[in-house]
């Protein structure tokens, strides 16, 4: 079995073509840089450490540069799924951590594998992350334009929530996720990246989802297309499927995932979702 790792940069409208050129050079290099972890060290390193790329570049809405909360502050979230073990950890509204995915990778050794608000930020702190500030000029004058520094903004969406899904040589399979959420949201509504609705993975397959939240968690997307491939369902028709089904409920998202035969996709209907896969 090949390693493969595929990679997202989000789901949403279509960006200018200047913009798309930036966000896949930006997703190749990250390919690059994050490939040779997944020969070293397998496919829960590599998407951990393909995250952590993602999250440090301003221009996806992760980590820094990540959308703000209606009252302006970010409150972020990233979620981890090993596939062998199916062991979900997640951190969710966590707030002033350079990288929140690499919380999530601590939880997977942790009896409480999910933690929230506070509470999250304060086992960070416990663990050493120090207090850091995801808060870039651009997504101050972003969130100031769009939710006019008071009360809730317009529910709209972008593409942005950044995440990766591998398969090793061993044949381990793992997803990650991690995202700023929609911007000019209430003060902790919880995204879909908090569940294995936006992130899962088990011994066949894994999927990491972009778009509107509320949807994807309606939709339970990720787990929809897992289940359906675990029964025998092809992948690409598993994930068709999901996302007319995602559809019929007025749905907009989009996912990555890859298979046990090393099958690895990108499907959205959504206007874009910008991916790469080596
Ligand atoms: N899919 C990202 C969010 O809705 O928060």
């Amino acid at each position: 079995m090949p390693p493969k790792l595929i990679i997202h940069g989000g789901a949403g409208k279509r960006p200018s073509v200047k913009k798309q050129r930036e966000i896949q050079k930006a997703l190749e290099e990250v390919l690059k840089g994050a490939y040779p972890v997944l020969l070293e060290k397998g496919a829960l390193e590599v998407v951990v450490c393909a995250v952590v790329m993602l999250e440090d570049n301003p221009l996806f809405n992760a980590g820094t540069g990540s959308r703000l909360q209606s009252d302006g502050r970010a409150r972020l979230t990233a979620s981890l799924m090993e596939g062998h073990r199916q062991r979900f950890s997640a951190v969710v509204n966590i707030e002033r951590v350079k990288n929140p995915i690499r919380v999530a990778r601590l939880l997977q050794g942790e009896r409480f594998t999910v933690l929230a608000g506070r509470e999250a930020t304060a086992f960070a702190r416990a663990k050493g992350f120090r207090p850091y500030n995801p808060i870039t000029k651009e997504s101050l004058a972003e969130w100031k334009k769009r939710c006019g520094g008071i009360g809730p903004g317009p529910a709209g969406f972008r593409a942005g929530t950044v995440g990766a899904v591998a398969i090793d040589s061993k044949g381990d399979i793992a997803s990650a996720t991690s995202t700023g959420g929609v911007g000019c949201e209430t003060p902790g509504r919880v995204s879909d990246v908090a569940s294995p609705c936006g992130t899962y993975a088990n011994g066949l397959v894994g999927v990491s989802c972009s778009g509107r939240g509320e949807d994807i968690v309606n939709a339970a997307l990720a787990v929809r297309v897992a289940t359906r491939v675990t029964d025998g369902m092809g992948l690409k028709e598993a994930m068709k499927l999901a996302l007319r089904e995602l559809g019929a409920i007025g749905g907009k998202a989009g996912m990555i995932a890859l298979d046990r035969e090393g099958q690895a996709m990108c499907l959205c209907n959504t206007e874009f979702m910008s991916y790469a896969v080596k």
